[in-house]
């Protein structure tokens, strides 16, 4: 396969058509202002937003915590098990147009639990429209439980205590919400709990948050992969030990932008990332805000970043494969296709 031979010309429709997985969406993060106002509507909610426009434009974030405001109030029209299925149900049509195959997707059932949602109408509702896409799109996907790390530990156990009867409808655990002064030690004694129960380990770590809380999510909740993680290159020894251990990093290249964590996409250290030898992968974050779904994603990053051609559009989707939780045969197959898909495009040379 001879990538060299692609031309730049030729990128963007290969990174659309390429065969992909995603790592990092938080499927609350998919809500769209129109599902929100209809939701809203049929649940009798009145918003503090006159209409779907007005409510865009209050998407201006100056950081994490910023966004995060908005997000938790935006969930808060989410009230039955087809709400539920019906936003679960938009992204993975999304994503199905966007040619992806198998997704691992985050929900932050406290924020429901809070509100007086029952953990059971939250997950039913997730739950059959992952079945359904399996079934009807031809999309495989998995949930992720994220614990919000500003609140207690105590908290979190109580999550999981609620959880455990569907452990089935889910892989892993994850840590998500404000970073800062919120470090993986908090939770150390409930990861513990949840690697005994053989769930995956993922962590949220080097977001907004210093490289030391990615060490530390590596070391003391046992992360399988880090979300984000794009504060490492800060620590050399850190980066070493990411490409040593080929730790993956799903990295959410609009969603930095947009939470200033770099000042524009040309900034973005994804190219760097990959130069170092580390296993980034891209994905959305939270797509209904920050202006895009996984293609854009890839879109974005590679007309802003001239490092980044068909070799790294190759590494990036072969790496979301490979970073996935699917079992070893599953992801070789997903290899393959993505092979002969730039086989292809290489025109056959190589
Ligand atoms: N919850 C949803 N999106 C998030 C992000 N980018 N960081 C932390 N928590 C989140
Ligand atoms: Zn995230």
């Amino acid at each position: 396969m001879n990538l060299e031979s692609i031309q730049r010309r030729d990128l963007p429709a290969i990174l659309s058509r390429m065969p992909k997985a995603e790592l990092h969406i938080h499927i609350e993060g998919s809500l769209e202002p129109e599902l929100i106002f209809e939701m809203a509507g049929r649940n009798g909610i009145r918003l503090d937003y006159a209409s779907i426009e007005d409510l865009r434009a209050a998407y201006a974030f100056t950081d994490l915590q910023s966004f995060l405001d908005i997000y938790y109030a935006g969930a808060g029209v989410l009230q039955t098990e087809q709400d539920f299925f019906d936003m679960a149900w938009s992204y993975l049509n999304r994503a199905k147009a966007d040619n992806v195959l198998h997704a691992e997707i985050f929900f932050d059932p406290q924020t429901h639990t809070a509100r007086g949602i029952p953990f059971a109408t939250v997950i039913a509702g997730l739950d059959r429209a992952v079945r359904r896409a399996g079934e009807e799109l031809g999309v495989s996907a998995s949930l992720i439980l994220c614990f919000l790390r500003h609140l207690s530990e105590e908290d979190a156990f109580a999550t999981l205590e609620e959880a455990l009867p569907y452990r089935d409808l889910f892989i892993g655990v994850g840590l998500d919400s404000g970073e800062r002064g919120n470090p993986p030690e908090k939770f150390a004694r409930v990861f513990a709990r949840c690697r005994e129960l053989g769930l995956h380990i993922v962590a949220h770590a080097g977001e907004e948050g210093p490289a030391d809380y990615i060490r530390d999510a590596l070391d003391i909740l046992k992360a399988e992969r880090i979300d984000h993680g794009v504060r490492c290159l800060e620590d050399a020894d850190l980066v070493a030990r990411l490409a040593r251990e080929r730790v993956p990093l799903t990295v959410c290249p609009l969603s930095n932008v947009k939470l200033a964590v770099f000042r524009e996409m040309h900034d973005h250290n994804l190219g760097r990332l990959l130069q170092a030898g580390l296993a980034a992968t891209v994905n959305s974050d939270d797509p209904a805000y920050f202006g895009g779904y996984l293609n854009d994603n890839y879109a974005a990053t590679f007309a802003a970043l001239p490092e980044l051609g068909a070799r790294e559009a190759y590494q990036l989707a072969r790496n979301s494969f490979e970073a996935s939780f699917v079992a070893e045969e599953v992801k070789k197959g997903w290899v393959t296709a993505l092979d002969e898909y730039f086989a292809g495009a290489c025109g056959g040379k190589g």
